[in-house]
């Protein structure tokens, strides 16, 4: 599969989002990650449709939406309309996964399932072939700066293990903790969509992307 690198610019600065998404462009990286976050199935409330709508006109580069809310269901079809290429909804926070995805295929996006560090890659296992991307969170999500769970990177080593016994042909996305000290260990286990926040927006915007992608 092929790899890409997903800035996520919840560590961008917001008074210059335009200029930082022009920067994360001009350096080759292939999607704009977009954390959503509810203050309810994460501690933070982040932001929405409304940043989504202005800076959609600012790139073409491929939206990778992360929505960290309680009933994602009740948003699929605003998202989209948005302008969100994928909208990944988290496995733990949806009752009805198998409908949620259905949802967003049915909305035009392509479909992304996410599990938290301690949920089982198990848990996900029915709707493998159907949706386009599994996130294997590899912090616990709410923010920014914290540091990889190391356990996380076997569960992606185990999701690659399973796609290709079942010739499934995924992207493995990870998210959390991924710098030039850790983006080699996941990687190698599997990973080919790489979200990066403050490794790709703490200090020179530019060089900091352009040094992940080099690593890819
Ligand atoms: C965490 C978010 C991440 C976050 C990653 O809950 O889902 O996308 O921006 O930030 P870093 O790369 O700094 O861990
Ligand atoms: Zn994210």
């Amino acid at each position: 599969m092929e790899r890409c690198l997903a800035p996520s610019i919840l560590s961008a600065d917001f008074g210059i989002l335009k200029e930082q998404l022009q920067l994360i462009d001009e350096a080759g990286a292939q999607y704009v990650h977009f954390d959503v976050m509810d203050g309810m199935f994460v501690p933070s409330i982040s932001f929405g449709l409304p940043v989504l709508k202005t800076i959609r006109k600012y790139t073409d580069r491929l939206f990778d939406v992360h929505l960290m809310i309680m009933d994602p269901e009740r948003y699929v079809k605003e998202f989209a309309e948005a302008g969100a290429d994928i909208i990944t909804v988290h496995a733990e926070a949806t009752k009805h996964l198998d409908a949620t995805v259905d949802l967003i295929k049915n909305s035009g996006a392509m479909a992304g399932v996410a599990i938290n560090p301690a949920t089982p890659v198990s848990s996900i296992i029915h709707v493998l072939d159907k949706v386009d991307m599994v996130l294997i969170m590899t912090v616990n999500p709410g923010f920014g700066g914290q540091r990889l769970i190391p356990y996380t990177v076997d569960k992606v080593r185990e999701l690659s293990e399973i796609c290709k016994q079942k010739k499934l042909k995924l992207d493995i996305e990870v998210d959390g903790g991924i710098n030039l000290d850790t983006i080699d260990q996941v990687l190698d286990a599997g990973a080919n969509i790489i979200v990066a926040g403050s490794a790709a927006f703490a200090g020179d915007v530019k060089s900091n992307v352009e040094a992940l992608l080099e690593r890819m």
